[in-house]
């Protein structure tokens, strides 16, 4: 069938895809076909040997195909589960001090300075660019408590056309730099205003995200108010939990009656299926528990967890209490915007607790693939949606040209013959940027290279 109403696919791709399943965390489908539908919907990827039968169901002609060469691939998007995009203005600077002093000497007064929309505009669009161009198809984002500012984060992600959850920050604490704070009725009130600024802008791929700082910035008062905002409008909760020991004992003498860190956030509304949480190095096999039960999610940020000092996520046992996990960048804890350094310091982290005996098995290089990509959107409950290259979802891809011009991958004969093998898989991995992204797609649609209207 034929059918001369249906509109015509935007993209046939013939080549390699490089996927995950929950079966296999990579899956390298050679020499196969994949169509992408107008409205940016993977709808078939099968062999080659099945174009003729494909043709005739979906109505393209042979010249309407384009041909990958032989060493280039598709993957899925990277999926940036944790990265404050107001700090991308210090990224790559300030990671000398841990988190506690770090936040009230260079990341509060950074987030005050985005009172002025302008600055905001310069900062913002750097950091969807760059990330966008290093493959961040999805970025889960916290901007900072000025509401205006945080709307012109969530106005950048849509022209760009990047996918991504974007949150206006609460807090209604902060002892050690109290000019950078709200009061709880200020914090509801903006929120819900930031929440229905966007909801009515409908953006296709753009969507609020409710976010209390961590708890040591919120009062018990705010965490229950904003639990019950995402409660009312079925929104996604993202926070910070156990990233260093300091701020844990801190939390424990700020809140003694509540049985743990989790207990605090799960006490006050905020730990549900929607939730990210990043780092967790400090959670207890208990506590990984009720983020099962709870079906909450844990955003792994090994850059900015080495990067800090603040301690080790053993991401083998959060996997095996069966708790979502993604990776983040965490900028600018995380110095790098890049999910590829992500993927690299996962292997560091996960090699580390090998060496020192405190795991048995580490992390294979396409688990962390897996976690970069179908990990990070299971934990931001976009698994329907992304993630992999399943018929129905939408494509997010990138374009991997292992040869690019000025690659920082060096290939050799056995590298080039046939179709792309495993072991260049690996090498853009390892040793990859964005020089080899050669292209990004988000729902179908070309972000990178960047448009000339953006
Ligand atoms: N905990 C509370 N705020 C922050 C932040 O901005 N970055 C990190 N890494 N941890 C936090
Ligand atoms: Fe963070």
């Amino acid at each position: 069938m034929c059918a001369a109403r249906m509109p015509p696919l935007a993209h046939i791709f013939r080549g390699t895809f490089v996927h995950s399943t929950w079966t296999c965390p990579m899956e390298v489908l050679r020499d196969h076909l994949l169509g992408v539908s107008d409205s940016g919907k993977i709808v078939f990827l099968e062999e080659a040997s099945q174009q003729e039968k494909l043709a005739k169901e979906w109505c393209f002609k042979p010249c309407e195909i384009r041909e990958l060469s032989h060493h280039e691939f598709f993957m899925p998007g990277l999926v940036d589960t944790h990265i404050h995009a107001p700090q991308y203005y210090f990224a790559g600077s300030h990671v000398d001090l841990p988190l506690l002093e770090w936040l009230t000497k260079y990341t509060y007064p950074t987030e005050l300075r985005f009172q002025s929309t302008d600055f905001a505009e310069e900062v913002y669009t750097r950091v969807v660019r760059r990330t966008l161009k290093n493959g961040t198809t999805t970025a889960c984002y916290f901007a900072t408590i000025y509401t205006d500012s945080s709307l012109l984060l969530a106005e950048i992600t849509d022209k760009f056309g990047q996918r991504a959850f974007v949150g206006k920050v609460n807090m209604d604490k902060n002892d050690t730099f109290p000019e950078y704070k709200e009061t709880t009725e200020e914090s509801i009130k903006e929120t819900e205003r930031f929440v229905s600024e966007i909801l009515q802008r409908n953006y296709p791929r753009v969507k609020p995200i409710v976010t209390p700082r961590f708890a040591l910035s919120c009062s018990e008062t705010l965490m229950r108010e904003l639990g019950n905002i995402a409660k009312t409008h079925d929104l996604h909760i993202q926070s910070h939990i156990s990233e260093n020991p300091d701020e844990v004992e801190a939390v424990k003498n700020l809140y003694p009656c509540y049985k743990n860190y989790t207990d605090v956030y799960d006490k006050n509304n905020l730990l549900t299926n929607k939730t990210v949480m990043a780092h967790g190095c400090y959670l207890s096999a208990e506590e990984l528990d009720i983020f099962r039960e709870r079906g909450a999610s844990i955003s792994f940020c090994p850059n900015s967890n080495i990067s800090l000092c603040s301690g080790f996520l053993n991401a083998v046992e959060v996997l095996k209490h069966d708790v979502k996990l993604g990776l983040g960048t965490d900028v600018a804890g995380g110095y790098s915007p890049s999910l590829l350094d992500a993927v690299r310091k996962a292997m560091v982290v996960s090699n580390t607790l090998l060496i020192n005996k405190i795991n048995a098995k580490g992390l294979t290089v396409e688990e962390v693939f897996r976690l970069a990509t179908l990990g990070g959107s299971q934990a931001l409950g976009l698994d329907r949606e992304i993630g992999n290259f399943e018929v129905g979802k939408e494509f997010d891809a990138l374009l991997i040209n292992p040869k690019a011009s000025d690659s920082p991958i060096d290939l050799f004969y056995g590298d080039l013959v046939g179709d792309v093998s495993e072991a260049v898989i690996q090498k853009f991995l390892y040793l990859g940027d964005d020089r080899n992204i050669e292209e990004v797609y988000v729902g179908g649609k070309l972000v990178v290279p960047f448009s000339s209207s953006v």
